[in-house]
């Protein structure tokens, strides 16, 4: 394609990219809630959105599959960043990766005796990097999602996950006990794309950089 394609995900990042796109003058054609289409068009023949699972976007990007695309800091780190320029942190989908347990399980007294616990999670590079960091030993268990049920049903003692409004860890009677860091999603460009077409991607990157809110 002789224009660039942008990768983005359904959900909290396309909403919150809408008015960074608007900011470049980019209007999708489509809305990804309602059309069941993966290549969305825009106002600019030269600009087209294709929508990916969140996980995918890094991937897209580093095989110029996709020239730009918007992701998750927890994203960017289990994927590696291989590939990828990220030139701006555009401070949107915010939220937090943290630790939580059930309400009666004694986290603090777990790791003062140095116990080897099982933690559950999406986010095993980053967990592992964490609990390596406390001198921790831990057991992880890789899942896919509704890690706030693992606790709840003996599959761990911990879970590792987002958390934003903290909704969820209440619904399952957990709490929070380590704020692990803060997350937000990035742009990502593949490094070819911005030499072969830097003067297409430029002008979006500056007006991305501009529309960001503080
Ligand atoms: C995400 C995350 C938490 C929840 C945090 O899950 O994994 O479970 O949202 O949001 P809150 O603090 O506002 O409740 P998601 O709904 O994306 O489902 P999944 O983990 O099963 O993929
Ligand atoms: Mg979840």
């Amino acid at each position: 394609m002789n224009g660039i394609t942008l990768a983005l995900s359904k959900g909290r990042i396309f909403e919150e990219t809408l008015p960074l796109l608007a900011a470049a003058g980019i209007t999708p054609t489509d809305n990804p809630d309602t059309s069941r289409k993966l290549i969305l068009g825009t106002n600019r023949p030269d600009v087209r959105l294709v929508i990916v699972r969140a996980t995918d976007t890094p991937t897209y990007v580093q095989y110029g599959a996709a020239d730009m695309g918007i992701a998750g800091k927890d994203t960017l780190i289990e994927h590696g960043g291989a590939g990828l320029y990220q030139p701006l942190d555009l401070n949107i989908a915010k939220c937090r990766l943290c630790v939580a347990v059930q309400k009666d399980f004694d986290y603090a007294a777990a790791v003062k005796r140095g116990a080897r616990i099982r933690v559950a999670t999406k986010y095993v590079k980053a967990a592992k990097e964490h609990f390596a960091a406390k001198g921790m030993h831990v057991d992880l268990i890789k899942l896919y999602g509704s890690m706030e049920l693992a606790p709840l049903v003996g599959l761990a003692d911990a879970i590792v996950d987002l958390v934003s409004t903290g909704n969820t860890l209440r619904a399952n009677n957990l709490v929070e006990v380590e704020d692990i860091m803060p997350i937000s999603s990035r742009l990502v460009v593949n490094q070819a794309s911005l030499k072969l077409k830097r003067e297409l991607i430029q002008p979006v990157l500056e007006a991305f950089a501009g529309a960001i809110k503080p």
